[in-house]
């Protein structure tokens, strides 16, 4: 099979208040594949579906074949077992060392002896360029330092499939150039497959091998990040070339200013 994950009309609702329809993605094995969308288009709440934090309303997701288990069951830990995310929000444990943060994941789902262990660390920390930052604690590093130990520790399972949630955020462009490729490097060393969630059409395109487009609910279009630069795609063309004007909304959808203020509405 070559793809790792498959989503089917997939459905989606936060209470009564209908989010992603009829949504199919294909994430096929070895690849890096990138889901773009404004903010608020329901880019995380798609890994979350993956994740098998929530359920879809309609249709699936399949990991090699198999249905996301539900929340709880054992067959969603072992999937998740071959998991890794970078979570948006996601901050290291700030009490524990670098070390630690990177160990943690071994801790809890493996029971290899301390040694085996000390060593996978070490050579996660050096795939990130840190292994002699592992000692310090996160207050003691810079925020691209502490994106590239998040990276060690989402990575530190050997996953199948590696999330990354808008992995170039408040990054410098050092920074952000350092972590594209090191998502790149990680993909192509693990030989796993990876779905990068993110805004930033330049990083992301340098890395990916396709993208997909999401807006209000439906994936608007796809392909190469080539194919994507050279489409005349309205929303396409909106995002890539970051114009003001066009077809992304920016209000959060509901009720209209003027009935807000209670004026008519023409
Ligand atoms: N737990 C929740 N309960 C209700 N609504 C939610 C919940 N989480 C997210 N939403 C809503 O669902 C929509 C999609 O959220 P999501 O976090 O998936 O967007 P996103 O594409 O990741 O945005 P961003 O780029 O800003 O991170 C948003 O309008 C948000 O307000
Ligand atoms: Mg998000």
């Amino acid at each position: 099979m070559t793809n790792l994950i498959e989503i089917e009309n997939l459905g989606f609702d936060y209470g009564d208040r209908p989010l992603l329809s009829a949504i199919n993605l294909h994430f096929p094995r070895n690849k890096v594949v990138a889901v773009m969308g404004g903010s608020g288009s329901g880019k995380t709440t798609i890994l979350r579906l993956i994740g098998g934090l929530l359920t879809p309303r309609s249709g699936q997701v399949r990991l090699a074949g198999e249905v996301i288990g539900k929340p709880g069951s054992t067959a969603l830990y072992k999937q998740r077992r071959k998991m890794g995310m970078l979570f948006q929000h996601g901050a290291l444990f700030t009490d524990l060392t670098v070390f630690e943060n990177v160990a943690f994941p071994l801790r809890e789902h493996t029971t290899l002896p301390k040694s085996l262990l000390h060593d996978l660390v070490l050579l996660k920390l050096d795939a990130v360029g840190l292994r002699n930052a592992a000692h310090l604690k996160p207050a003691e590093i810079s925020g691209g330092m502490a994106r590239r130990v998040a990276l060690a520790r989402a990575v530190a399972l050997d996953p199948q499939l590696i999330m990354y949630d808008e992995p170039f955020a408040g990054l410098d462009p050092i920074s952000m150039g350092v972590t594209a490729n090191l998502i790149r490097r990680l993909n192509d060393a693990l030989g796993s497959t990876s779905i990068l969630v993110s805004h930033d059409v330049h990083e992301s395109f340098e890395i990916a091998d396709y993208v997909y487009f999401l807006s209000e609910g439906h994936i608007v279009a796809q392909g190469t990040p080539t194919e994507m630069m050279a489409s005349t795609h309205p929303y396409v063309e909106q995002f890539v070339h970051g114009k003001a004007e066009g077809p992304v909304p920016f209000h959060y959808p509901g009720k209209s200013l003027a009935r807000d203020l209670g004026m008519n509405e023409a």
